[in-house]
């Protein structure tokens, strides 16, 4: 089976690639500037040629279109990417003769935030809040609505794990003996390490019997911040003073830091846009249709994960 991964140098672009290799496919790596992967073959892209795109996609079995934006400093361009570059991607395949599949990797964000009781459902209307989940739930849409070829859609939840900026910052504050909460209200949310995703993809990739079916995709445990911090602390072997952050107060750093992105022209992980998600009641998914469908049943491996995360980004000079 030929399978290529749009957006193959990004975080879970890189982690998928080489755990499809390690499964004996010999993945793709569509990209749109220079990259190098070790044995595996590259296609950079200009991917507003359309001629270009539908010759590159011509000769394969599978897209998994991970490539996405998940900050930007304007709607805009965040739509672009998330919507155009979905719509390109359909288009390209719709054109293609022989059947190809295709997996979006889209979002929880897309779903939108849970109630701490009721974990959302794949079934649930569409209720975003940000422009990122707004993006990712048009992209599906457009995917309902003009994909002519089999297709899935994974709605991963927070993802961690080696090359991650994100959580990168929350190990960085642990680091200094720091950890923050906004407000005193603990949320319990959903996540799941990169190679547990990728791991889910397979899954997913095996199992012909789920065209149209979208999944959400989870070590199917519910954390806590303060439990997050807790296994980074024993990871670091480091004492964790918790700094109850007023809402009020959270709300103008992650302003301030949102005002400074857009002066120096890099959207930071602190925007007003993630405030928005943090800072909702709970981001809870019921993982039982991955459970029936696809067997998705990963044993619950977080303080082990964390660690070797950890470890990474020590010996990679990130921390
Ligand atoms: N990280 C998470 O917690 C999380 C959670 C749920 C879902 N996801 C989804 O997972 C996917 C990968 O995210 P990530 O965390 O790996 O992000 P990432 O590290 O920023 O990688 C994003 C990749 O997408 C490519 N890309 C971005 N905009 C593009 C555009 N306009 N045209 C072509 N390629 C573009 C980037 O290429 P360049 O390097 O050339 O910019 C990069 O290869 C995204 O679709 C995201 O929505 C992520």
């Amino acid at each position: 089976m030929k399978i290529a991964i749009t957006g193959a140098n990004g975080f879970v672009g890189s982690t998928l690639l080489s755990s499809l290799q390690a499964k004996n496919f010999k993945p793709v790596a569509l990209v749109r500037r220079p990259f190098y992967a070790q044995g595996l073959a590259v296609r950079e892209i200009d991917y507003s040629n359309s001629k270009q795109l539908s010759e590159a996609l011509s000769d394969l079995d599978l897209v998994i279109h991970n490539a996405g934006m998940t900050k930007s400093l304007n709607h805009s361009e965040m739509y672009a990417a998330n919507i155009g570059l979905t719509q390109k991607i359909v288009s390209a395949i719709n054109h293609i003769e022989h059947p190809i599949r295709l997996i979006y990797m889209s979002s929880q964000a897309a779903s939108g935030p849970s109630t701490s009781v009721l974990p959302r459902k794949e079934s649930d209307p569409s209720e975003p809040i940000s422009i990122y989940g707004k993006s990712k739930a048009l992209a599906e849409k457009v995917i309902h609505e003009q994909c002519r070829q089999p297709y899935n859609i994974v709605r991963a939840c927070s993802i961690y794990g080696p090359q991650d900026r994100d959580f990168l910052q929350l190990f960085k504050l642990c680091k200094r003996g720091l950890s923050m909460q906004i407000g005193r209200q603990e949320r319990l949310m959903n996540m799941i390490h990169v190679s547990q995703l990728a791991d889910f993809i397979h899954h997913l990739i095996i199992n012909n019997d789920v065209n149209k079916e979208t999944f959400f995709a989870s070590d199917n445990e519910a954390y806590t911040q303060a439990q997050v911090v807790q296994y980074i602390a024993k990871a670091m072997a480091t004492q964790n003073r918790q700094i109850i952050v007023p809402q009020a107060l959270a709300h103008g750093a992650f302003a301030l830091s949102d005002m400074w992105g857009r002066i120096i022209r890099r959207p930071q992980v602190m925007n007003l846009e993630k405030y928005k998600e943090i800072t909702a009641e709970a981001w809870l998914i019921d993982s039982s249709k991955a459970r029936e469908l696809l067997d998705w049943n990963p044993a619950p491996r977080m303080p082990e994960l964390i660690e070797e995360t950890y470890q990474w980004y020590i010996s990679n000079g990130w921390l």
